[in-house]
């Protein structure tokens, strides 16, 4: 997958952020019921697979203390004129989230995001995602993941279940799943039936 969204970036074609700008409502809910049972300063997220910085900018706008990972520098460049258009800080990481660690993104995340990213890796890079996340989150830390149901769709993501996120996140539940709209999407995608996922981290601290 990584070929394709390097071309897509290189192309500007990018229908995920189309559906963010659609669905903004949607994940500015999501982000309150998040913040609701918490405190402020909500302290640490972690957006994988950040694209553009769409939602590592917007939480970092709600008082999160952001870290944004992706593999592709033109879509880091856009998230950094994002998150320095809107006047807040957010760390940029080049790299893959198969290696949180060895990225020195730190931890203690409270929070973790992954709009679109895992539904289209291998079943090796799922695993080893699960478990840098793992390593770098927070006993109850909640992880939102948007991901297409699974299908034969090559080159597209392959998409993901919520048993196929348990099984790579095995110190992690799923304890929601919602369908979400496509009507933002290209008429090609209108059968992926995207799922947003909600976990949390069962680790002892
Ligand atoms: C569908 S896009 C979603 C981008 C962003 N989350 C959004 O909603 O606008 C998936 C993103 O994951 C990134 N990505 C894919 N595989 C990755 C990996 N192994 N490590 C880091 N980033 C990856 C891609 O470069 C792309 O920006």
């Amino acid at each position: 997958m990584q070929w394709f969204y390097r071309i897509a970036y290189q192309l500007g074609f990018t229908p995920w952020e189309r559906a963010s700008t659609h669905d903004a409502a949607m994940i500015s809910a999501r982000f309150d019921r998040e913040e609701s049972e918490r405190q402020p300063p909500y302290g640490r997220a972690l957006d994988l697979g950040c694209g553009s910085g769409m939602q590592a900018v917007q939480l970092a706008q709600r008082g999160w203390q952001v870290t944004g990972v992706d593999l592709v520098p033109k879509a880091l460049n856009a998230a950094r004129r994002r998150a320095r258009d809107a006047g807040v800080d957010v760390q940029l990481v080049e790299g893959d989230v198969t290696n949180l660690q060895k990225l020195g993104v730190g931890s203690g995340f409270q929070f973790v995001l992954d709009f679109g990213m895992f539904h289209g890796l291998d079943d090796a890079q799922r695993e080893a995602m699960g478990r840098e996340v793992s390593a770098v989150a927070e006993p109850e830390a909640t992880l939102l993941m948007i991901a297409w149901s699974p299908g034969s769709r090559w080159p597209l993501p392959r998409g993901a279940s919520a048993e196929d996120i348990e099984r790579a996140f095995p110190a992690w539940k799923v304890i929601g799943e919602d369908a979400i709209g496509v009507s933002a999407l290209p008429a090609a995608l209108k059968n992926v039936d995207p799922r947003l996922c909600r976990l949390r981290h069962e680790a002892k601290g």
